[in-house]
């Protein structure tokens, strides 16, 4: 173990480079760092005074020796109070949202924000860009011909008062030790770890000024978290933060071994959440999204219990009111309505190939590898290789066959968008790769395999 020097940091002048030393040999040698410390590192860092080197080095100190719950609630206040933190509560309901840890086809958000929201509870919802192979409900909804998912803070208190929905991406003002800190995680091989992932998420989450989040938390071939023994402990260290800010928070955990539902990509995922909204989406999209919903319904007072929450979702699809509620978002953020009501209208949105079953393959689909799945959309132009990469927002799939359908040599297995012939072909290959074909299928496990309150673990 190396000497520890007990001087505390003063940020001052010369001595920040020599107090920064110590606390990343601290930290190296597997002591535990006190909140004045990982405050003083974080808002060096964000200020520009602690430089990317020094930063790197304690972000992979940290990562090898670990971080006590302490250092890890430390962090996310640091980071959360990073920039402005919203202030909502003289605005009426309690307000919730949701998050997801990312998978592919995860397009829940869009019905679930109208659904709940249709349903009286409050939704400000800031949400992310595609990242990696996963996509991102921003690029999604700005699929939407004219969706804006910028706003400025003043705007979005005002619509969420006024329509009681907000779908708006991170501004540059909210947790933006966040931003700076993912990017330099990005590039030193420091973002898979627990603590830095739950204490990214909830800053920003708590900024947004909501009373109460729902987690999805996924794991699987398509997920982040590939294990689901990770995937708990990810749940377990979220749940205990948000309720550690006085944010109750509930987690789901579910499966991402298959792509959500049957559209991946950007506008095609829109069309198939206006399906959901019409009461005619795909059983696995439409039962996640309700069971997301009865939990921000109960935790948004709404409704007593996951069953009455269940019941009041379904019934404002089956009203028309979650769909006239989307309605009005989109026409509020500056979208074309007309492509909500009539999705077929929306120009260059018709497939332009198709992808067939080969001769040699089995009778019946066993998988399809999510993860092979996101990687060829992205190849298709649906997400980013570089973070400066703009996105096709038409460019996606249409899944015809799910594991456990039977299938005969050259039927149409999926269907491929995208703005222009390009990539179309490469990204069939790949898509095609994705299936696994047998002769006989295993029965499909449950999507949603447990729950997760302040009180503990409940199978779902
Ligand atoms: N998503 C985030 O917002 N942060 C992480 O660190 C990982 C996934």
């Amino acid at each position: 173990m190396g000497v520890y020097l007990p001087v505390r940091p003063h940020f001052i002048c010369q001595e920040i480079v020599m107090n920064v030393v110590q606390l990343i040999r601290l930290k190296r040698d597997g002591h535990a760092l006190t909140d004045t410390d990982i405050d003083a590192l974080v808002s060096g860092f964000t200020a520009g005074d602690v430089p990317d080197y020094q930063m790197a080095a304690f972000l992979m100190a940290a990562f090898k020796s670990g971080m006590t719950t302490q250092e890890m609630v430390a962090l996310t206040r640091s980071m959360l109070h990073s920039g402005v933190v919203l202030d909502l509560s003289d605005l009426p309901g309690i307000k919730v949202d949701k998050h997801s840890t990312g998978g592919v086809g995860d397009k829940i958000s869009i019905p679930l924000a109208a659904i709940v929201s249709a349903c009286g509870v409050p939704v400000p919802m800031i949400s992310g860009r595609g990242l990696g192979h996963t996509g991102g409900t921003l690029d999604k909804l700005e699929s939407i011909p004219g969706f804006t998912t910028a706003m400025d803070i003043p705007s979005y208190r005002r619509q969420l008062a006024e329509l009681g929905v907000v779908m708006i991406g991170q501004t540059d003002d909210i947790a933006p030790a966040d931003k700076k800190l993912y990017a330099l995680r990005d590039v030193t091989a420091t973002v898979e770890f627990i603590p830095f992932i739950a204490a990214s998420i909830l800053s920003k989450k708590l900024a947004e000024g909501i009373d109460a989040l729902v987690l999805d938390v996924k794991f699987g071939a398509g997920a982040f978290m590939r294990e689901e023994k990770d995937a708990r402990t990810l749940a377990e260290t979220m749940v205990r933060l948000g309720e550690e800010f006085g944010t109750t928070t509930v987690a789901l955990l579910t499966r991402m071994d298959t792509p959500l539902g049957a559209a991946v990509g950007n506008w095609v995922e829109v069309a198939e959440s206006i399906n959901v909204l019409r009461g005619d989406g795909p059983p696995d999209v439409t039962s996640l999204t309700l069971a997301l919903a009865a939990e921000m319904l109960v935790l948004g007072g709404a409704a007593a219990d996951a069953r009455e929450g269940v019941a009041l979702a379904e019934k404002a699809i089956a009203s028309g009111q979650a769909l006239t509620r989307f309605e009005d978002l989109v026409d509020a953020q500056g979208g074309d309505v007309s492509v909500v009501r009539d999705p077929d209208s929306r120009r260059g949105s018709t497939a332009l190939a198709e992808v067939r079953v080969p001769d040699d393959a089995g009778r019946v689909v066993t998988a399809i590898d999510a993860m092979a799945v996101g990687l060829a959309c992205v190849g298709l132009g649906a997400g980013r290789a570089r973070k400066e990469d703009s996105v096709d927002p038409l460019a996606g799939f249409t899944l015809l066959k799910k594991p456990g359908e039977a299938v005969r040599p050259g039927e149409a297995l999926a269907l491929v968008h995208a703005s222009s012939s390009g990539r179309v072909a490469a990204a069939s290959a790949d898509l095609l790769a994705a299936f696994s074909f047998g002769d006989t299928a295993g029965e499909a496990p449950e999507l949603i395999v447990d729950r997760l309150d302040a009180t503990g673990w409940e199978p779902s």
